[in-house]
């Protein structure tokens, strides 16, 4: 059973005609893309925004009509993958080092859908690194300045070399351990010169998708929302 296409092919179910569509990005966003994908080759006329350009290469050979940020004042439903995420619906996004799109867009969105497997349910975030999107031009400083912060930051490798975002920068990986102060983190980590987005995204969706091992999925809503 694969929990994560549990979940993506549920999500899909709530797009509907006429919608604007956030598309996140990962492994668990990309079943929700290819349900999307079969859902518009179906007949469904919808608009989707990606959040990342893997997401954009994926939709755009599904067939999906895409639009980019600058042609869209809202969007209707963002449906998008987490790494970890509490029961206050505190999640932290950006494993794959897509957080900065994905943030813009979950945040035009009028309705946000978080899709995982039920390892990411857990009682209090931070085991997962949190990734911070940094330029490159002084991030030499800015991984000080974290670091004398006591955020035990590390530059992200891929292949061997400073893996680079769709945007251009940096990402800092810190390793803060489940329960580290949000609000304290949130609070410096903005603070920082040359920080463009930290991957906590606090209490921004209204439901939560889990795909289980024993083949449930449980729709989790969010009752601030
Ligand atoms: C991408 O940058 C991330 O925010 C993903 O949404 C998150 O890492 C979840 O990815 P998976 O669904 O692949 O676990």
């Amino acid at each position: 059973m694969d929990m994560k296409k549990l979940a993506g092919d549920k999500a899909a179910t709530y797009v509907k005609d006429g919608m604007v569509v956030g598309l996140g990005t990962g492994s668990t966003a990309y079943h929700m893309v290819n349900a999307v994908g079969e859902m518009v080759k179906n007949g469904l006329k919808i608009q989707a925004i990606p959040t990342s350009k893997a997401t954009e290469a994926q939709a755009r050979e599904l067939g999906i009509p895409l639009l980019t940020i600058d042609q869209v004042d809202h969007v209707d439903l963002d449906i998008d993958g987490v790494d970890e995420i509490d029961p206050q619906f505190n999640a932290i996004k950006g494993g794959g080092g897509a957080l900065y799109r994905e943030k813009v867009v979950a945040t035009l969105a009028k309705q946000v859908i978080w899709i995982m497997d039920e390892s990411k349910l857990v009682d209090k975030i931070g085991a997962f690194h949190l990734p911070v999107e940094i330029a490159q031009y002084g991030s030499k400083q800015a991984m000080a300045k974290m670091e004398e912060y006591g955020f035990h930051p590390v530059l992200r490798v891929r292949d061997g070399k400073t893996f680079v975002t769709d945007n251009g920068n940096f990402i800092a990986d810190l390793h803060l351990g489940a329960g580290f102060d949000i609000e304290d983190v949130r609070e410096k980590i903005s603070g920082i010169v040359g920080v463009l987005e930290h991957g906590l995204f606090l209490n921004m969706c209204k439901r939560m998708i889990v795909g289980c091992a024993s083949g449930e999925v449980k729709v989790i809503e969010n009752p601030a929302k």
